[in-house]
C-alpha cells in the first residue's frame, strides 16, 4: 500500500485514484498520522498532498516529524513538498506572486523519477509559497521560469518533491511521474487488480457470513447492483434483496430493476410497492428539506418491515464507497473533519439491528464500475447516471402531484432516449428533466395554452462537488424540446439550465 497524507488538498482523492490506476493500492490518511501507526501499516511509499495552508502559517497542518526517519520513500506535492523540505532543513518563503495555472517545466537532471518523460513538459501550478533555498542535502531536478525548484530530490534518501501537481490532467505525463514514483522508487509491483479484489472480498464475505442470510437493498443504481452481484457470487441463495418502489422512480424503472435482477441473480427478491404510502405522506408538502425527510423516514419504515419478514437475516449489505468513508470522517486513519454533511436519503440507521457488510468501502466510483463489468453486469447499468435517493421528488418542484410526476416521467424518458441516440449519454455525468410548479402562456394551433414549464439539466463533472452545464448541441436541444412539447400533454415550454455548481447545485431542490 501507498499512503497519501491529506493536508486538506482538493486533490488528495485524485492522487489516490492515479496511484490505483497503476494497480497499486492506495489509501488516504490524516496528515498527522503517527509514525508508530505508519510503521504498523508498513507502506511501500508515502505521498504528502498539497493543501491550502502556508507552512509557516498559524495552525498549519504538520506531520509527525518522526515519519521522516522511517526510511520509507516519500513524495511531497506542493504544500507536501514544502513540508518535506522544511523538515529536512530547507528554506520555504512566500512566493513574490501566486502562481496558478499551466507553465512549462524543464528537467535538467536525469533521474529514474523522470523516466519516460520528455525534458520539457507542461505542468499545473497552484501555490503561493515555494521552496526558495535548498540545503545541500537536496538537488534540483527540474525548474520553471519562476520556480527554480519545481522538482527536487534528496541526495541520500528516496525522497522527492514536486511544486506542481502531477495528479491533475493539466499536467502532461503526470500519471507517468506518479507511476515512476510508485513503481521505480517505491518498488511496488502493481498487482492490485479488481479481479483479485473480487476474489478476496468473496472469501472474506463467506467467512464472515457463514450460513446466515444477508439482506441487500437494491435501488437500481450502480453501487447497490454491484454489491448485490458480488454477494450473489459469494453467497448464492443466502442473499435476499429488497427493492422499494417509492412511486418516485423514472419511467419503467421498477420493471427494469426486476428484469435486471431476474437476468443476473436468481435469488430471493422482494419488491415492495409503497408508492401510495410515499405519495400520501408527501401530499401537500412543498418544502424541499421536509420532502427529503418524509421520504427518508417512510423508506426506513417500509424497509424495516420487509426486512423483518425475512427469516435468519443477520447482515445488511450497503454500497458505501471510499469517498463517503473519507468525507464522513468514518475512516479511523482518514482526515478528521467532516467535509460534507451527508444528504444520502436511503441510508439506513444502525438501530435496524443488522451487522453491516460494505464490500465497496475501499473503492472509488470508477473502480466500482470496473468491478460491475467484471461481475458480468450490463454496460447500460454500469454506466448509469446517478439518481438521487428521493428520486423525482426533488425534480418535481414544490408540491408533488400525480399529474406532474407523470409529465416529468414522460419528458425525462424522452431526454434520456435522445441523449443516448446522439451518443452523448456517457459524455455527460448526469442529465434529467425538472418540472416547475408554475404555468406559462403558449399558443398551440389557434388556441391559447397555459401549461407547465419543463427544465432540462445536463452536467459534466468529475466528482459531483463542482459541475459545469453541458454544452449540448443546439440541434439536440431542439429535438428534445420539440418532442417534449409535441408529445407530453401539459407542457408548452422547455428551458435549458445553464448554471454551474457552484453557485447552483446539480439538482434543483
Ligand atoms: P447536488 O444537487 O447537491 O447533487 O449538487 C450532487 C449529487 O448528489 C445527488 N443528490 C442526492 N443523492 N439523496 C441522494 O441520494 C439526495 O437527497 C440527493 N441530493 C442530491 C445528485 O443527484 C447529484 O448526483
Amino acid at each position: 500500500v501507498v499512503l497519501v497524507f491529506d493536508f486538506g488538498s482538493q486533490t488528495a482523492q485524485l492522487i489516490a485514484r492515479r496511484v490505483r490506476e497503476q494497480n497499486v493500492f492506495c489509501q488516504i490518511v490524516r496528515h498527522d498520522l503517527s509514525a508508530d501507526r505508519v510503521k504498523e501499516i508498513n507502506p511501500k511509499g508515502i505521498i504528502l498532498s498539497g493543501g491550502p495552508a502556508s507552512v509557516y502559517g498559524e495552525g498549519a497542518p504538520q506531520p509527525d516529524p518522526a515519519i521522516f526517519d522511517l526510511d520509507i520513500p516519500m513524495l511531497g506535492i506542493c504544500y507536501g513538498m514544502q513540508v518535506l523540505c522544511k523538515y529536512l532543513g530547507s528554506d520555504v518563503t512566500p512566493g513574490t506572486s501566486r502562481e496558478f495555472g499551466r507553465t512549462t517545466c524543464r528537467v535538467h537532471e536525469p533521474n529514474q523519477f523522470f523516466a519516460k518523460i520528455p525534458e520539457e513538459l507542461t505542468v499545473w501550478m497552484s501555490h503561493g509559497d515555494q521552496v526558495n533555498q535548498l540545503n545541500e542535502q537536496f538537488i534540483s531536478l527540474a525548474a520553471t521560469s519562476s520556480c527554480p525548484y519545481a522538482a527536487v530530490k534528496h541526495r541520500q534518501r528516496p525522497t522527492f518533491g514536486l511544486q506542481f501537481h502531477p495528479e491533475v490532467t493539466h499536467t502532461e505525463h503526470g500519471g507517468q511521474l506518479l507511476a515512476n514514483f510508485v513503481r521505480r522508487v517505491c518498488g511496488c509491483q502493481g498487482t492490485w487488480k479488481i479481479s483479485s479484489l473480487i476474489d478476496r472480498e468473496i472469501t472474506s464475505i463467506r467467512e464472515r457470513v457463514g450460513k446466515s442470510r444477508v439482506i441487500c437493498g437494491l435501488s437500481g443504481g450502480v453501487d447497490s447492483s454491484v454489491v448485490a452481484a458480488l454477494l450473489y457470487r459469494a453467497l448464492g441463495s443466502q442473499l435476499s434483496c429488497i427493492f422499494v418502489d417509492n412511486g418516485l422512480l423514472r419511467k419503467g424503472e421498477s420493471d427494469s430493476v426486476r428484469n435486471q435482477f431476474q437476468d443476473h441473480f436468481k435469488t430471493d427478491l422482494h419488491v415492495v410497492d409503497a408508492s401510495k404510502l410515499f405519495l400520501d405522506q408527501l401530499a401537500g408538502e412543498s418544502d424541499p428539506q421536509k420532502k427529503r425527510k418524509i421520504i427518508g423516514k417512510v423508506f426506513i419504515d417500509v424497509f424495516r418491515k420487509e426486512a423483518e419478514s425475512i427469516d435468519d437475516a443477520r447482515f445488511l449489505a450497503q454500497g458505501t464507497l471510499y469517498p463517503d468513508v473519507i468525507e464522513s470522517g468514518a475512516n479511523a486513519d482518514g482526515p478528521a473533519e467532516t467535509i460534507k454533511s451527508h444528504h444520502n436519503v436511503g441510508g439506513l440507521p444502525e438501530e435496524l439491528g443488522f451487522e453491516l457488510i460494505e464490500p465497496l468501502r475501499d473503492l472509488f466510483k470508477d473502480e466500482v464500475r470496473k468491478m460491475g463489468l467484471e461481475l458480468g453486469l450490463p454496460e447500460q447499468l454500469v454506466w448509469r447516471h446517478p439518481f438521487p435517493g428521493p428520486g423525482l421528488a426533488v425534480r418535481c418542484l414544490g408540491e408533488i402531484l400525480p399529474d406532474r410526476l407523470e409529465i416529468l416521467r414522460e419528458a425525462d424518458a424522452i431526454l434520456l432516449e435522445e441523449l443516448r441516440n446522439a451518443g452523448l449519454y456517457r459524455k455527460v455525468q448526469q442529465a434529467f428533466a425538472v418540472i416547475l410548479p408554475i404555468q406559462t402562456v403558449g399558443v398551440m394551433g389557434d388556441g391559447r395554452t397555459y401549461e407547465y414549464v419543463l427544465a432540462i439539466r445536463a452536467v459534466t463533472t468529475d466528482d459531483f462537488m463542482t459541475a459545469d452545464w453541458a454544452q449540448l448541441p443546439h440541434e439536440l436541444l431542439q429535438t428534445i424540446s420539440t418532442r417534449i412539447t409535441n408529445s407530453v400533454r401539459g407542457v408548452n415550454r422547455v428551458v435549458y439550465d445553464i448554471s454551474s455548481k457552484p453557485p447552483s447545485t446539480i439538482e434543483w431542490e
